[in-house]
């Protein structure tokens, strides 16, 4: 099938590529010169497994190619992805104007059927917008094409992204007509094949199963954090708690470990865009309120229990943080609590040299210019020197370092970890001061 995909982020490129992987004649549009050249040269704009090989194979086969050329993109796909971006606006809803735009774009230049679908995070009601966008766009061309508008919102995660796409759990169709909705159980029957995990459902219920996803995770990951802050001062063992809980199968083990809150470009934004929605329609979401509180306190946990050990006073104190990006896996830096970490302690005089296995060239990119914060190579080195070691990403690397090593690289054997990668009683015996999240230190 000829598809186009409109935005060729995180989410529009996985989507294009994967779906070119399957034998789809794929071209993929961003307004961004620089990321479309990079790409038309080989480049890959995010890191993200398994992505980047794809890439070379689709583009060598003639089935996915990069253009900045909105007339071309329009003519090319039947089946035309809207990806784009949909940042928090002034007042926490989503700012849909580059959905619009995409979608002003698309009635413009089409000259016959289109299926637009919408797979950036949008809010209930947007597939009515993108609809008005494009009729008003065809009623100044005095044109009159048919089109179909269809919800198909993206669960990907960053730092799994292909595998996601390529091996869905389920896959959201909100659509309303039968034309759009046999093009696009065709389009992704290759995703399905050994047993189908299509759900049809009307639009509006698609767009807010996607905020209801995001919110639903976000929560659980403050529940537990709150929680883990409880157990540290009852003595209890979050981990163990975490554990036990768990094992409830209508609780599961997914999402619930604690650490120094939830980041990334979805979280944050998903679940002040939901809370707009329901203000704007009277009904309250105490819960989400909640959430949200609780996670930016748990921002500064790590930096609450570093200035009850070294004071409120951190100059001359020198920091090694392990991990910047908000999650292992991506180079994703986008609300990441290594930011807001890092800025607590450069105010109160410290020097930070952080690493991060691949986050480091978006980190040099968005923490440029922070006096006092370098950057290391390697893992190792960033913590000569230093009076602690801040662990911010739980990268599989940080899992089995060698302690003996890491006590001789530091100036003091003190380790604060916002990710419970160590066993308090081996870093003790290590002959570590450990501070982990919810359970008594080591
Ligand atoms: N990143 C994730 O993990 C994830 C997962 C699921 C859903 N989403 C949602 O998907 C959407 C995209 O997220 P992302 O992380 O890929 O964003 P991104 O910022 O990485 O990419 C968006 C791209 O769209 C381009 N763009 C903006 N306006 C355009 C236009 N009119 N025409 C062509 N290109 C345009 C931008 O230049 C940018 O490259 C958001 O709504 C997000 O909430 C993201």
């Amino acid at each position: 099938m000829k598809v186009t995909v409109i935005g060729s982020g995180y989410v529009g490129l996985v989507t294009g590529t994967c779906l070119a992987e399957y034998g789809n004649d794929v071209v993929c549009l961003d307004l961004d010169p620089e990321k479309i050249a990079l790409l038309q040269n080989g480049g890959v704009p995010i890191y993200e497994p398994g992505l980047e090989e794809m890439i070379k194979r689709n583009v060598e086969a003639g089935r996915l190619r990069f253009t900045t050329d909105v007339a071309e993109s329009v003519a090319h796909g039947t089946i035309q992805f809207i990806a784009v971006g949909t940042p928090p606006d002034e007042d926490g809803s989503a700012d849909l104007k580059y959905v619009t735009a995409a979608a002003r774009n698309i009635g413009k230049y089409m000259s016959d059927y289109k299926v637009i679908v919408d797979k950036s995070t949008v809010p209930v009601g947007t597939a009515d917008k993108v609809q008005q966008a494009l009729l008003s766009e065809l009623t100044l061309r005095d044109k009159h094409i048919s089109f179909s508008v269809v919800s198909n919102p993206e669960f990907l995660k960053e730092g799994a992204a292909v595998e996601d796409f390529m091996r869905p759990d389920r896959i959201v169709i909100g659509v309303a007509d039968e034309t759009a909705k046999d093009l696009m159980a065709t389009l992704y029957a290759p995703f399905v094949r050994n047993h189908d995990r299509i759900l049809y459902m009307d639009v509006r219920s698609a767009e807010l199963t996607k905020y209801a996803a995001n919110a639903m995770l976000a929560t659980r990951i403050s529940f537990m954090n709150e929680l883990a802050n409880l157990a540290e001062v009852m003595g209890a063992d979050i981990e163990e708690v975490r554990k036990g809980i768990g094992s409830d199968p209508r609780i599961g083990f997914h999402f619930l470990y604690p650490g120094v809150g939830y980041g990334g470009s979805c979280f944050p934004k998903d679940v002040q865009a939901l809370q707009r929605t329901a203000q704007e329609n009277g009904i309250e979401l105490r819960v989400l309120d909640a959430v949200e509180r609780a996670n930016s306190a748990q921002k500064t946990v790590l930096v609450n229990k570093i200035l009850r050990r070294m004071g409120e006073d951190l100059t001359g104190v020198h920091f090694a943080i392990w991990g910047l990006a908000f999650k292992p896996n991506t180079d994703d830096m986008r609300e990441a609590p290594s930011r807001v970490i890092i800025q607590e302690l450069l105010k109160r005089g410290a020097t930070v040299t952080a690493y991060d296995p691949v986050a480091m060239h978006e980190a040099e990119r968005v923490m440029s210019g922070w006096k006092g914060l370098t950057f290391s190579q390697n893992p190792k080195a960033a913590l000569e020197g230093a009076n602690a070691l801040i662990i911010v990403t739980e990268w599989k690397a940080f899992r089995s370092p060698d302690f003996g090593e890491m006590k001789s690289l530091l100036k003091q054997a003190l380790v604060f970890d916002g990710r419970n990668l160590y066993d308090p009683k081996r870093m003790q015996k290590e002959g570590f001061e450990y501070f982990p999240i919810g359970r008594e230190q080591g």
